[in-house]
């Protein structure tokens, strides 16, 4: 089969929460069973928006990465990296940004909403203007065709997308590609070359997207091609030039949005999270003080979960048959507060328990995250390597 290639990036924030966790990493765990993943610290990005104090970037990365470990990222299945240890990246970026149209990266909704969010800091860098590009980058050099990100950064995606296609368009029509395309297919040898040619005219006189797989699956399972001539006839299948550079989709997440203490999305900026090693009596005392429906004053007033924080912590965390307790509880004012509480603080020291005590084990072991962070940068690097090898000699930069 074709591979898919899964890519995504976190920034450095140190200590990861439950909407961390519920929002990305249980994610990222089912992902890696299904694809080849590569997941990396974004420790770059973390400069585009706080260059004036860099100074607890490089702590937050091993905390996090712990925090991944920790929740179950297996670096057995996912590669795991940090970016700037691929200085590719960078070149990369500097690379694309010769043929960006400043009108691209000047409209991403993102720029302006994000400069009216820290509105305390000047962020009118050339830096921040350009990390949509710095991401098409980091996507980009390891032709991952899936990218998991939350809503907020799909334009990214898209925006990775067109600079993909628009430097395929510029760097991939090499003088004679129709006949050196034509005598990379007489290579693929017979049956291959019957089936892929088939394929082909499939997909473009009908559009058939299964047909397009397929003919991908044919120029995986070819052993004899050079790498030049299977690029072509990637490229070839869709029409095009060479495909030096592979176009990215978003992968949604189902968003499933954690809530956080006081009703509102879990975020360390709202202040209402429970981190990954939140100290269970912490978590005791976090949940016990949470605030409530305030109708309900007291323990005889009913009250309506729909205006309580409770009740959407008990849409993550509980079945349909405890749910309707709670509601009925709640309602007649059959039940306390305290106890509506009690199941879910369970469900969660019950979540914490095991990440606590993997975490416990990688804080103990700096030198085993950092061996596993060390092959993973190895392994990334290779890949980023081969990318670069094209886009250079695309680029009439190979030595
Ligand atoms: N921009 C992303 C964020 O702020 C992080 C990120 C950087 C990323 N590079 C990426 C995500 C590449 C996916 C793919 O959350
Ligand atoms: Fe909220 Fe539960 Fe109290 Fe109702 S009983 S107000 S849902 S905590």
């Amino acid at each position: 089969m074709y591979v898919d290639r899964v890519l995504s990036g976190m920034r450095p924030t140190g200590g990861l929460h439950l909407g961390h966790y519920h929002g990305v990493l249980k994610n990222w765990t089912q992902l890696q069973h299904e694809y080849e993943c590569l997941f990396f610290v974004a420790d770059w990005h973390a400069l585009t928006t706080h260059y004036d104090n860099p100074g607890s970037i490089e702590d937050s990365t091993w905390e996090m990465v712990i925090d991944w470990l920790a929740a179950g990222v297996d670096p057995s299945r996912a590669t795991l990296f940090i970016q700037s240890q691929i200085i590719e990246h960078a070149e990369l970026h500097l690379l694309l940004s010769m043929m960006t149209p400043l009108g691209w990266l000047e409209r991403m909704p993102t720029y302006k909403d994000q400069q009216e969010k820290l509105s305390e800091k000047d962020l009118s860098t050339y830096g921040f203007l350009g990390y949509p590009l710095l991401q098409s980058a980091d996507i980009l050099i390891y032709r991952a065709n899936r990218v998991p990100v939350g809503e907020d950064q799909v334009p990214h995606i898209e925006f990775s997308r067109e600079i993909a296609r628009r430097f395929n368009h510029l760097y991939g029509r090499e003088p004679g590609y129709e006949d050196k395309a034509k005598a990379a297919m007489k290579r693929l040898g017979g049956k291959r070359e019957r089936l892929y040619s088939e394929l082909r005219t499939r997909y473009q006189e009908q559009g058939d997207a299964e047909a397009l797989e397929s003919a991908r699956a044919v120029l995986v399972a070819t052993q004899n091609l050079s790498l030049g001539d299977k690029e072509r006839l990637y490229g070839y299948l869709e029409g095009g030039g060479r495909m030096i550079l592979t176009e990215p989709q978003a992968l949604l997440t189902a968003a499933s949005k954690m809530p956080g203490l006081d009703g509102q999305k879990m975020s360390k900026s709202y202040h209402n999270t429970i981190t990954l090693r939140e100290a269970p009596d912490q978590v005791v005392k976090k949940i016990r003080t949470m605030p409530t429906d305030p109708a309900r004053m007291r323990r005889t007033d009913p009250g309506s979960p729909d205006k309580c924080p409770v009740w959407q912590l008990h849409q993550v965390y509980s079945g349909e048959g405890q749910k309707a307790w709670v509601r009925a509880g709640c309602i007649s004012a059959g039940i306390g507060c305290l106890d509506c509480k009690q199941p879910v603080i369970d469900a969660i020291l019950a979540e914490l328990a095991p990440i606590q005590e993997r975490a416990r084990g990688f804080g103990e072991d700096p030198d085993r995250v950092r061996s596993i962070i060390a092959d993973g940068c190895e392994k990334a690097r290779d890949l980023a390597r081969e990318t670069m090898r094209d886009v250079r000699e695309a680029l009439g930069l190979a030595r």
